[in-house]
């Protein structure tokens, strides 16, 4: 017989399950006064560095490495920021079975070779320590790593039987930190995701008896058949190990799961850096697609939790020297996006040209801002984008980005910049050092694949204030409404990929659809509460919870309302503002078709403040809510 439960508690408990949440059996809504985003480790402004992976693969050597390093400090860019030295797949022959121990591949490493027969990567990374450099390497989440999973050709892959040939955490995670921190000095981790995704039962290499089985846990293809509690256990355990063998909290952990699993959604829960798509290729069309997996993600990245499109790749094919206007595009976008900047070519023949650009002082500087704010988008087309980014100064930077091979024509507006129309504003041309001055609208021309980026100054339209839209790195999505993960059908599917036109062609597979967005409604629509169209604010989904870190303001102001994109017309919504905890101010519950309700909280002296949207109905899933004009102000 079914138990009749009283009509609240069912509602309660469809909220719950809507949330997800009935496993951990707490309210995912109530507010906890803390920035639950990862701030652990050495990354408040995006890592910069060298990897080994663009430029090598898995072909790698001690020369290469060290020669990639000592060119760093001779061409001036490690002074510029560029510190990591990261080893990425390849380094490893095997493990040693009688104890666990990782064997490092000494006739690439020579360095490596010590009088007891076991090898260190001490002096290597005392050497680049030396040099005033970091050292990072490359692990997986599961018993093997990428190039195993998808190379099986490749004669640099780990040697020895199928149990020696197990070289990733799974099983190790303790054991193998201590040797990459404390024993052999290591600064920095990327975790790999493969030998979690490409060593189940049915797998050739694994029928073969070559490699044994590891049932899948990440599904490129499918959120649903990964299973992402368990991912995340793992992370959690690698940021322990990582915690245990810092204590001076000097690491980097980077997640390497390529926005499988729903990661962009949590990745910046778990570590410093989390990739957001599968890998990048020199193509300008694979670039794109890196480009917008990260674009819309602002919200979802932070001083300490950054998103990561990916390594750079400027140097080679679409991006190597006789593509300069490319290559200039690429590191622009990357800089705008807080993209970790790891270079990622042989820099022993890096040209001239390349140096000088990837060592653009201005370019860095908007990439390093310690307020950490991703750019969002201004303006949105497959055609042209305009992303703008708040900086520290309060200045703001804009690039203007033609994704076409055509040449373009494009009006940027001072409105674009949050910028008032009526007053001048002074740009700065951070490829060309002109100066330019914009009042109200300015024309410019693009080149095919041309990105402009100046660095502006004017009158605010808010005069004592910051939008929300404005300083994401201070807004964290804790829980963003959506429920069911679905993947963004709008990110560029690029034929670029190692794959060619081989299969059916990539298929929308990363999830975030959905996902809390800078002035807009998710899913890309417009911010609009009965009619009435907004600029700008935060569009989300209801059951969401929004931590904001409050540096010093007075007040929070919004308007608030069901946003006119929802579908759901009967659904209501009630809004709360929480300050360190306490409640400040509520709204009424408001459904489709109500004009947008002014909310206003004394936030003086609070630390966090929290925004919380609850729907007050059940089956409320996925109704767009609009903190609209979201702001924080000095009076
Ligand atoms: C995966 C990662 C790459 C690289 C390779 C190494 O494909 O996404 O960045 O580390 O593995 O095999």
């Amino acid at each position: 017989m079914k138990l009749a439960l009283p009509r609240l508690r069912t509602a309660a408990l469809a909220l719950l399950f809507a949330a997800g949440l009935m496993a951990a059996g707490a309210d995912p809504l109530a507010p906890t006064a803390t920035w639950s985003a990862y701030t652990a480790g050495r990354a408040a402004t995006p890592p910069m560095g060298w990897s080994s992976w663009n430029a090598f693969g898995t072909d790698i050597d001690e020369h290469k490495v060290l020669g990639a390093a000592q060119s760093l400090v001779d061409q001036g860019l490690a002074a510029k920021g560029y510190r990591y030295i990261n080893i990425d797949d390849g380094w490893w022959l095997q493990r040693r079975l009688s104890d666990g121990m990782l064997i490092i591949r000494t006739e690439r490493f020579p360095s490596t070779q010590q009088a007891n027969g076991t090898p260190s990567f001490r002096s290597f990374t005392d050497r680049l320590h030396a040099m005033g450099l970091k050292a990072g390497i490359y692990t997986d989440l599961g018993r093997n790593s990428c190039s195993q999973a998808y190379s099986p050709d490749d004669t640099d892959l780990p040697k020895g039987s199928v149990l020696e040939r197990e070289v990733g955490l799974y099983g190790h995670t303790q054991q193998d930190i201590a040797l990459f921190f404390e024993t052999w000095g290591f600064d920095y981790i990327k975790v790999d995701g493969c030998g979690l995704r490409a060593f189940g039962a049915d797998a050739e290499k694994v029928r073969s008896g070559k490699y044994r089985e590891l049932k899948p846990a990440l599904d490129m293809d499918s959120v649903a058949r990964s299973d992402i509690a368990a991912v995340q256990q793992q992370f959690r355990d690698i940021h322990n190990a990582l915690v245990k063998s810092n204590p001076d909290g000097d690491f980097v952990l980077s997640l390497c799961v390529w926005g499988a699993g729903n990661v962009r959604a949590w990745g910046k829960d778990f570590g410093n850096l989390s990739r957001t798509s599968d890998d990048i290729t020199p193509s300008w069309s694979r670039m794109l697609t890196n480009f917008d997996s990260a674009a819309k993600r602002a919200f979802y990245a932070h001083p300490g939790s950054w998103n990561d499109p990916d390594m750079l790749f400027i140097g080679k094919g679409e991006f190597d020297a006789k593509h300069l206007t490319e290559a200039r595009s690429h590191f622009s976008l990357w800089a705008m996006l807080n993209a970790p900047l790891f270079i990622g070519m042989d820099m022993r023949k890096a040209p001239e040209s390349l140096v000088e650009l990837l060592g653009n002082r201005e370019l860095i500087a908007l990439n390093q801002d310690a307020a950490g704010h991703q750019a969002t988008l201004a303006y949105d087309s497959h055609d042209v984008q305009i992303l703008v980014k708040t900086l520290s100064s309060g200045d703001k930077a804009v690039a203007i980005f033609n994704r076409t091979a055509a040449p373009a024509d494009v009006e940027l507006q001072a409105a674009h910049l949050k910028l008032r129309a009526d007053a001048d504003v002074e740009l700065l041309d951070l490829w060309s050092g002109q100066q330019r001055r914009l009042r109200g609208q300015m024309k410019l021309k693009l080149a095919a694949h041309e990105t402009l980026v100046f660095k502006a100054r004017g009158t605010r339209v808010l005069a004592d204030g910051l939008y929300l839209s404005e300083q994401p790195g201070n807004v964290n999505p804790a829980v963003d409404g959506v429920v069911q993960p679905m993947p963004d059908p709008t990110l560029h599917r690029s034929a670029k990929g190692w794959q060619g036109t081989r299969g059916s062609g990539e298929r929308p597979i990363y999830a975030g659809w959905g996902g809390v967005q800078a002035d807009s409604a998710p899913y890309g629509e417009a911010l609009s509460l009965n009619g009435k169209r907004y600029e700008t604010g935060i569009g989300s989904l209801a059951n969401s919870r929004l931590e904001v870190r409050n540096h010093g303001y007075r007040r929070f102001s919004a308007t608030v309302g069901v946003n006119d994109s929802a579908r759901d017309a009967a659904s209501t919504a009630t809004f709360a503002v929480y300050g360190d905890g306490k409640l400040l101010a509520t709204s009424r519950a408001l459904k489709w078709g109500d004009s947008g309700e002014p909310i206003t909280a004394d936030v003086s002296g609070v630390k966090l403040i929290e925004l919380v949207v609850r729907a007050t109905t059940p089956d409320a899933a996925a109704l767009p809510v609009t903190w609209a004009d979201a702001a924080l102000l000095a009076k």
